[in-house]
């Protein structure tokens, strides 16, 4: 974990040693609310790309801004369909979207993927993550992914995951590697044609 990454600050009330209060929010992961959507917009103005195949533009940008709770609706009942990378419409595996904040703050997100189709089976895998730019380097992304395992171990019946990741991503592969992923294959890259996918599988968590 980096040294720079905020934790909490504690205090036991004064004759009350059982409890304690936390002064800084801690991040964690939650179902998105409205809460976080205006700190949302900034980070997709700040340079945060829901989709690492596709980036914003001010277009996609203006479509979040312009309707936030609509767009928190997509995200707690995602279409059955998607566009994919190549402009065709594609049906989308039941999916769930977790957000990564501190206090109001929105730092990243996990697109959990409830099962794999032939495509996501290839490049995309179960679990899809991204922390915005000014997050980075704080260690978020590696708990971000530990939390979304443990979320997946209690809410869904899979035992292992799979996650896709470009070998020239040396960030994504330590945060893969750091949450035990395991290196199984590479892949040509369905939607980049001369490139190349790094499969990766973890274990997920037993209940504790
Ligand atoms: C990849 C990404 C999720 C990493 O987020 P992050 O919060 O900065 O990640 P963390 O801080 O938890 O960990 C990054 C690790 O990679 C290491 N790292 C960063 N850049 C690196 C590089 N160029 N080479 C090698 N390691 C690197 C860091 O040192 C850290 O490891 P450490 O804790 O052992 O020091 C973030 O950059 C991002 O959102 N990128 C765009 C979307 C994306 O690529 N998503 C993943 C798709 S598979």
């Amino acid at each position: 974990m980096a040294t720079n990454q905020v934790g909490p600050i504690t205090s036991t009330l004064a004759g009350s040693p059982a409890t304690v209060i936390s002064f800084w929010p801690m991040p964690t992961l939650v179902i998105p609310e409205s809460r976080y959507l205006k700190s949302f917009v900034a980070a997709l103005r700040e340079g945060f790309h829901r989709d690492t195949l596709r980036p914003e533009t001010a277009d996609s940008i203006e479509d979040v801004a312009s309707d936030p709770e609509g767009f928190l609706q997509s995200q707690l009942h995602p279409p059955m369909h998607i566009t994919l990378p190549n402009g065709r419409l594609g049906r989308a595996v039941p999916s769930t979207s977790l957000w990564w904040v501190e206090g109001r703050d929105f730092l990243g997100w996990a697109n959990v993927r409830h099962d794999l189709d032939e495509r996501l089976t290839k490049v995309g895998g179960h679990v899809g993550y991204s922390v915005r730019p000014k997050a980075q380097g704080q260690g978020h992304a590696t708990a971000l992914l530990a939390a979304s395992l443990l979320w997946i171990g209690e809410n869904l019946p899979l035992k292992k995951v799979m996650l896709t990741v470009s070998p020239s991503n040396a960030a994504s592969i330590r945060v893969i590697e750091k949450n035990g992923g395991v290196f199984t294959a590479e892949v040509d890259h369905t939607w980049h044609p001369g490139e190349t996918a790094l499969q990766y599988w973890i274990d997920i968590p037993e209940k504790t």
